[in-house]
């Protein structure tokens, strides 16, 4: 972890005030500043406010990588962000954006990973579900745009009933609660938001054969319109239990036929990895996969 100097504390401090001004008295929840809701948790020197805070661009170099996180933990809703991905030749990096419960043993954790490739290559989108403290549940598509050309939106949706991890509208994949069948459903911790840009050219790009070519260092990568709607935690009793949310409305209980049919677009068209589907990995089915979707 980067050691805050009393002049990167300084920097740091006139961000937090000019951003709280520039926004107080504009509340809408997308585009807020992003002090509002996040705090650096890593490597300060490498991640830069724009746009008077309403942005930040992530620096990766030979010293560091850099991330942030929600200041609360949310139990249900949706986040969501607008991410530019590190164009070119970004193999070998990898650009997360996840909810995790940060409990060892029996941690939550729904993850978006975005593994960067040779420039022309496409970017694979790796997600991740941990229910109880067992993950092991990696999907991957390649995405059907090039996600470093422009900002695209990729949100978590998470209530009682289903997870869903949508690429602007699409949803590219669903989580189901099937508690009733004995599978493990994240719904008794709360979770932060985590973004981290980082080096892992030992596994993230065909398998970890491409490595990280660091004469095209720095890398970059764009976030803007933060929007986190749920249950902060320590927040209002029972807001977790209240029926109410929007987020917990029929409309997000299931798919919609026109979300269904762009889910199986992509599932035909753009997933080349499911675990469900992985005989030498899974002998026997996991569960979930049987009683899913
Ligand atoms: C990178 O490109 C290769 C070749 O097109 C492809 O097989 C691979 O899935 C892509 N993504 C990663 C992360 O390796």
């Amino acid at each position: 972890m980067a050691k805050l100097t009393l002049l990167g504390l300084k920097v740091f401090l006139l961000f937090v005030i000019a951003c709280v001004l520039a926004f107080s008295s504009r509340q809408s929840r997308a585009g807020r500043c992003i002090l509002q809701d996040f705090q650096v948790t890593w490597a300060e020197s490498h991640i830069r406010q724009l746009d008077a805070g309403r942005a930040i661009q992530l620096v990766l170099d030979q010293n560091s990588g850099c991330g942030f996180a929600s200041k609360y933990k949310y139990l249900f809703g949706r986040v969501s962000m607008k991410i530019k991905l590190v164009p070119g030749d970004s193999a070998g990096t990898v650009t997360a954006f996840y909810m995790n419960s940060d409990t060892d043993s029996v941690r939550d954790e729904l993850d978006f990973e975005f593994l960067g490739n040779r420039t022309g290559q496409p970017y694979t989108v790796q997600t991740n579900v941990y229910a109880h403290g067992k993950g092991d549940r990696e999907e991957r598509i390649n995405l059907w745009f090039d996600p470093s050309a422009e900002f695209h939106t990729y949100s978590i949706m998470w209530n009682h009933r289903q997870v869903v991890f949508y690429v602007d509208e699409v949803p590219i994949r669903v989580y189901k609660n099937n508690e009733a069948k004995g599978i493990p459903y994240p719904k008794f911790q709360p979770m932060g938001v985590f973004s981290t840009l980082w080096e892992a050219d030992d596994w993230a790009t065909r398998g970890g054969l491409e490595k990280i070519d660091w004469s095209k260092a720095p890398f970059y990568a764009y976030y803007k319109d933060f929007d986190i709607e749920g249950c902060p935690v320590p927040g209002p009793q029972n807001c977790a239990s209240n029926a109410n949310n929007w987020w917990e409305g029929s409309a997000y209980q299931a798919l919609s036929p026109v979300e269904a049919q762009r889910y199986h677009w992509v599932r035909m068209n753009h997933m080349i990895y499911n675990y469900c589907t992985d005989k030498s990995r899974y002998p026997v089915t996991p569960p979930e996969c049987v009683a899913g979707i």
